[in-house]
């Protein structure tokens, strides 16, 4: 009886506590407990569902490819009874979230805890705020496109005998421009080749080409593909069959940076017809000319 009266109690806390701020509690639907002997009462909580903005519903953070950036993380700052404080910052989605960054600090003379950063993924994290006035913001430096994510904050401040938790999320988008990481020619069988242009870029880059007669080909253009690669933010144009000597352009673009760069061809294409037309126009050259010299062999000839 008396159990039952405590769970539902702190199922109240659970629920009461955290549900406004995004966070939801997850609370066992029954606990058994015999009278007299002590239970376990779990209170879970979940991440809260993505979209949660933080409770200075500053929004997504974000940042371009090699820049820094700071996630921001504030909470009450530690009273005079705190003894230790653990920050840590995860990434992921909530159920697969990996922890990047813990630090563990000593607030109380008396603490057992020393100060230390037991977690800091390719050393690229940092706290940049003053914890003892309640800011566990994340600088977070060379950024990589697969650093989009969402970041976790967790706070753990241990009061007395107990410990409380305080957490937030925000969403980092990594962009970069539009850069292009490969140009080449590919000779592809006989009956021709192909000119690709592999572009990095957040959001994805539109690729246009230039021929050597100077006329701008779009992506859209039945000359040419365009696909994106997932999961690597590239985008690879090719330039089917190019049939004109000289030079041709991949013209990268997205709203963050634009990238030209050029190819030559000596001979036209790769494109062997041309040269077999060719041939086919020297036969009758050649007939020809044997006809003119046994002509002016016969002509001599009759002469003498
Ligand atoms: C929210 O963030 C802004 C700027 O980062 C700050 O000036 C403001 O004081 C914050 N508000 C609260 C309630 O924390
Ligand atoms: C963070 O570091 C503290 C102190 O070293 C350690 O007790 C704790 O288990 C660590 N937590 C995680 C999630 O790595
Ligand atoms: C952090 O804030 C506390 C209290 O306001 C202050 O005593 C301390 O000097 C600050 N630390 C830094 C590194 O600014
Ligand atoms: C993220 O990208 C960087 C650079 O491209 C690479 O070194 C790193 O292994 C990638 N990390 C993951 C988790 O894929
Ligand atoms: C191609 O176009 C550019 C700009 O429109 C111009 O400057 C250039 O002279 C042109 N080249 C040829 C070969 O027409
Ligand atoms: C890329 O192409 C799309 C569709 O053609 C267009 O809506 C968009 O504005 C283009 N972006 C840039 C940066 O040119």
């Amino acid at each position: 009886m008396l159990v039952a009266l405590v769970c539902i109690i702190a199922m109240a806390i659970c629920t009461g506590g955290f549900s406004e701020d995004g966070w939801s509690a997850e609370t066992p639907d029954k606990v058994t407990g015999r009278e007299g002997k002590a239970t376990i009462l779990f209170c879970k909580f979940p991440h809260p569902q993505l979209g949660y903005k933080g409770q200075n519903n500053t929004g997504p953070v974000t940042g371009m490819k090699g820049d820094s950036v700071t996630l921001p993380c504030t909470f009450t700052p530690p009273d005079r009874f705190a003894s230790s404080l653990t920050v840590l910052w995860m990434k992921g989605d909530p159920y697969t979230e990996c922890t990047v960054f813990n630090h563990t600090r000593p607030l109380a003379a008396d603490s057992r805890v020393t100060d230390s950063v037991t977690v800091n993924e390719e050393d690229r994290y940092g706290l940049i705020g003053n914890l003892t006035q309640g800011d566990a913001s994340l600088r977070i430096s060379d950024l990589q496109l697969n650093d989009t994510n969402d970041y976790f904050c967790h706070v753990h401040i241990k009061r007395r005998r107990r410990e409380y938790v305080i957490r937030d999320v925000t969403r980092l988008r990594v962009v970069a421009p539009a850069t292009i990481l490969e140009l080449s020619a590919v000779r592809d069988g006989i009956t021709g080749g192909t000119i690709v242009c592999r572009v990095e870029g957040e959001p994805p880059a539109n690729i246009t080409w230039i021929d050597p007669e100077n006329s701008t080909v779009h992506e859209d253009s039945s000359d040419t593909t365009v696909t994106r690669v997932p999961g690597k933010y590239q985008t690879v144009g090719r330039f089917l069959d190019p049939t004109l000597r000289g030079t041709y352009s991949c013209v990268a673009v997205n709203e963050h940076g634009r990238e030209v760069r050029q190819i030559r061809l000596a001979t036209a294409g790769f494109n062997y017809s041309n040269f077999i037309i060719g041939m086919f126009c020297l036969i009758p050259l050649v007939k020809f000319l044997l006809l003119l010299i046994t002509g002016i062999i016969l002509f001599i000839k009759i002469k003498d």
